[in-house]
């Protein structure tokens, strides 16, 4: 019987201002996947349309999250970049989820929670749905790996949960159909033979969390009212030097230990800035800056964000000058997608019983 293959998927919102929160948490660490197995990189242009959007901006953003994946050197040749929307399999494989998730799961997400607010009523179901839809984009690859931030990481046990109803639920109709891969991890409460692969999660721990250069207890976000919290992927050299020099720090000097740092998030979120740009440890950058005030480590930062930034600013502004580029990379993959998916969600409509009249 057939294994599961290796293979990666991630995604990342076109919802504008990328910033270096993204790139760090999430799109530089799916470089170096591209030589070790399949991978597949999504603009997931479905889920940015569940809050109210503005079409030419979800236009102009998909394409700039295309140019940000291909300027920090995901190359359209070895891995496979596309939006979602243009692989119909994605919103196919949604609803046959949304039948198999149950309302109790997605009740219980933080972030629809979070996203919603209070006026839950005035939510779109989509917004509800949004893990759903976040299953199908991984299962219609069968994927077995995903890198994402851990605040992703609910979302990614849900879409475990869904595998497992569906493997468990159509367990009997898959093994009919020879449909079944040998389960990888045999257990009791799993049948021997399955048709989606429990997803591995790649998260990548709270060191690598960027939080804002105003409040070092928050996420670095797209959405915080101030500009100056968030380090964006299409910032001037003189922006990113203006937001570093004005980041929120404390008076003290920087400790040699990291453990001197604890109660001091600013400080700490500035050198794990640091180490995540010059690829160090955070105990590294301390032994070369411990004892120094932030009037020394501050400008040295900020010349480390413009000479590793400022290069990929270039290469994103010089992309997305050529629109005609951009839109036909996202074609050609995502023809490469559906020829992965299509056979999957033909088994899958088999598995339903779906009657086709071919
Ligand atoms: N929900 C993810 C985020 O906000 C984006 C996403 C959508 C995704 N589909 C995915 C990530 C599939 C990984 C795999 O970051």
């Amino acid at each position: 019987m057939s294994q599961f293959q290796p293979r990666v998927f991630s995604g990342v919102q076109p919802t504008g201002n990328l910033h270096l929160g993204n790139y760090l948490g999430a799109i530089s660490r799916f470089v170096p996947l591209q030589d070790e197995m399949p991978t597949i990189y999504c603009v997931v242009d479905l889920h940015a349309i569940t809050v109210k959007h503005d079409p030419a901006v979800l236009t102009a953003n998909t394409r700039e999250v295309t140019a940000a994946y291909l300027a920090a050197g995901i190359d359209p040749g070895k891995a496979i970049i596309f939006n979602q929307s243009q692989v119909r399999e994605h919103a196919e494989l949604a609803w046959i989820f949304n039948c198999i998730a149950r309302m109790g799961w997605l009740s219980r997400m933080t972030q629809f929670k979070e996203k919603a607010g209070k006026n839950r009523e005035n939510a779109s179901v989509g917004l509800f749905a949004y893990p759903t839809l976040m299953a199908a984009d991984i299962l219609a690859y069968r994927a077995t790996h995903v890198p994402v931030g851990d605040d992703q990481k609910q979302h990614l046990e849900l879409t475990r949960d869904i595998a497992q109803k569906f493997n468990n639920d159509f367990a009997d109709r898959v093994k009919e159909l020879g449909l079944g891969v040998a389960n990888p991890a045999p257990s009791p409460e799993l049948p021997d033979e399955l048709f989606f692969p429990l997803t591995e999660p790649m998260i990548a721990g709270p060191a690598t969390r960027i939080m804002s250069l105003r409040d070092g207890t928050k996420k670095m976000s797209k959405s915080d009212a101030s500009d100056l919290s968030r380090i964006n992927l299409r910032d001037s050299a003189d922006e990113i030097a203006k937001k570093i020099r004005k980041a929120k720090t404390d008076p003290e000097p920087l400790s040699s230990e990291l453990d001197g740092l604890s109660e001091r998030p600013e400080a700490l979120n500035l050198v794990g800035i640091y180490a995540a740009l010059s690829g160090r440890t955070k105990e590294e950058v301390l032994s070369e800056y411990g004892g120094q005030p932030f009037s020394v480590f501050k400008p040295a930062l900020a010349d480390l964000a413009v000479d590793k930034l400022a290069p990929m600013t270039d290469e994103m502004n010089r992309l997305l000058a050529d629109e005609t580029h951009i839109d036909g990379i996202l074609r050609e993959g995502a023809g490469r997608a559906s020829e992965i998916a299509a056979p999957v969600l033909r088994d899958v409509r088999r598995i339903m019983g779906f009657l086709e009249g071919r």
